[in-house]
């Protein structure tokens, strides 16, 4: 059903993400956070948005354990759901750039065709993907909250790397061998990647 059909009419704001992203002191961007569990996706997102806090600079994050405890807690984990899960956390993000934040997401998010729709919802030049590459060996044996145990006993199905798939990013805008690097060397990396592109200053504005 079309937004005519539904008697909906979009309202146009006068106050725009520019006015937004001016009076924050930076543009908002995605950072879309993608591999197995336990590679270092929550990890690395709430550090980055620790170091982008001290940095004068708003962002969020958004959590797949989480958003499953309530906005998306209707959902389970076969293909299906998790593509709806991808559906509905793309569409908070883009409402989130409008906002003016840096808005920071960290789901498996296994399936490239549910990345590229969120790549394509809130624009490419609004999307930077960050793959945390960690072989399944290394998540399996760190096992941080024992779900891979569970997953091998049968208890958990249709778990990411075990009973279903994970589908790697051809050409993340971003990649990290979680494994070998530490959390402040990644985040570095990202923030000077965010430098690089214009979306945050290069001087900070903390304090200002
Ligand atoms: S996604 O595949 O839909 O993107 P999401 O990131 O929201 O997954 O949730 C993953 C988290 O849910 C994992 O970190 C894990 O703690 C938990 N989980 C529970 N069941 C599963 C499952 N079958 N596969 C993967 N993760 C699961």
């Amino acid at each position: 059903m079309g937004s005519g059909e539904r008697h909906l009419v979009w309202h146009n704001a006068t106050i725009t993400r520019k006015h937004r992203e001016e009076l924050g002191g930076h543009k908002s961007v995605a950072i879309w956070f993608t591999g197995l569990s336990g590679s270092g996706k929550s990890t690395l997102a709430h550090a980055l948005e620790d170091r982008l806090y001290r940095l004068g600079c708003r962002s969020y994050v958004f959590d797949g354990d989480n958003v499953r405890h309530g906005l998306n807690r209707d959902l389970g984990f076969s293909a299906e759901d998790r593509k709806e899960n991808i559906r509905r956390i793309g569409e908070m993000v883009k409402l989130f750039l409008d906002a003016g934040v840096i808005t920071i997401t960290a789901f498996i998010s296994p399936f490239k065709a549910d990345r590229q729709w969120v790549r394509e919802l809130v624009g490419p030049e609004n999307f930077v993907e960050v793959y945390c590459d960690c072989s399944l060996d290394v998540c399996e044996e760190r096992d941080v909250k024992g779900s891979y145990k569970k997953a091998r006993a049968g208890l958990i199905p249709e778990f990411t790397g075990i009973s279903s798939p994970y589908e790697k990013p051809d050409a993340p805008e971003l990649s990290f061998d979680t494994a070998n690097s530490g959390i402040d060397e990644c985040v570095d990396s990202i923030v000077t990647y965010l430098i690089g592109r214009g979306t945050v200053p290069a001087s900070p504005t903390a304090g200002k």
